[in-house]
């Protein structure tokens, strides 16, 4: 019977343990710490956060971690309230924003994990390069032939509808990094997030390069990895339905063989 193990690198141990000495009211977070370059094993990390002093997000709780009991925590952060994207990790077994997601909503003690998948480059934050050339790859800007107006290019209130749902998505992988299909070919399948962004502007009434667009999509490993799992839609800390966009694609596709 074939055996399979796990390479060493991935094996975790337990790490150490930050005690609230006094505090009364005592969350644990259970963080994963990782530093490739030590040649060690990953860790587990367990802290005690005192939560009278605590803010209620859990990127607060880990800022917390990060300024008063341990700075070598590892972690990335901008705007702190659901917009930038790069407090993407995995809390508590599902992909989301560290900073619009609650302590409160988690019972237990609060696991957290770098967004799965993706090379660590250290703790929480995931080396994101293959993602970033991906987008770059489907050219996400207005693409036209026809000469320029003299103002803006405008477009009707119908047309401008048709972005809402799409240009929300703020970038932070928490799509493509739960979606089974981009965790095994991420080298060649573009995954929910980047199919998402591709139809936004094929789905813009102002771009001209609609069928180019589509004639780049149209491989068997760029678009039709996804099988409808739908992981993708039911993690999107956005509200957004990248499984639905992607179905969107494949129809405009079919239409287009006559
Ligand atoms: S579709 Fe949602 S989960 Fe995916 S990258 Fe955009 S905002 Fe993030
Ligand atoms: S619907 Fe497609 S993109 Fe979304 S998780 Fe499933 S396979 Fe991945
Ligand atoms: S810090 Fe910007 S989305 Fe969380």
């Amino acid at each position: 019977m074939a055996e399979f193990l796990l390479p060493k690198n991935s094996r975790m141990k337990e790490g150490k343990t930050f005690k609230a000495i006094g505090a009364k009211n005592v969350k644990r977070f259970r963080v994963y710490r990782y530093d490739p370059d030590s040649g060690e094993n990953p860790r587990i990390d367990t802290y005690e956060v005192d939560m009278d002093k605590c803010g209620p997000m859990v990127l607060d709780a880990l800022l917390k971690i990060k300024n008063e009991i341990d700075p070598t925590l590892t972690l990335r952060r901008s705007c702190r309230e659901g917009i930038c994207g790069s407090c993407a990790m995995n809390i508590d077994g599902t992909n989301t924003l560290a900073c619009t997601k609650a302590c409160s909503e988690i019972g237990g003690d609060v696991k957290v994990y770098p967004l799965p998948h993706m090379p660590v480059v250290k703790d929480l934050v995931p080396d994101l390069t293959n993602f970033y050339a991906q987008y770059a790859s489907i050219k996400p800007w207005i693409r036209t032939q026809s000469a320029p107006p003299d103002r803006e290019r405008l477009q009707s209130k119908e047309e401008r509808a048709k972005l809402d749902g799409l240009y929300e998505c703020i970038l932070c992988a928490c799509c493509s990094t739960s979606c089974p299909s981009y965790w095994w070919n991420s080298d060649r399948y573009l995954g929910p997030a980047i199919l998402l962004q591709a139809y936004r502007w094929i789905a813009d009434s102002r771009d001209e390069d609609t069928g180019e667009r589509l004639d780049e999509l149209e491989d068997p490993f760029k678009l039709y990895r996804c099988h409808t799992i739908m992981n993708c839609t039911r993690t999107c800390p956005k509200g957004l339905n990248p499984a639905k966009a992607i179905g969107e694609i494949k129809k405009l596709l079919v239409a287009r063989q006559g």
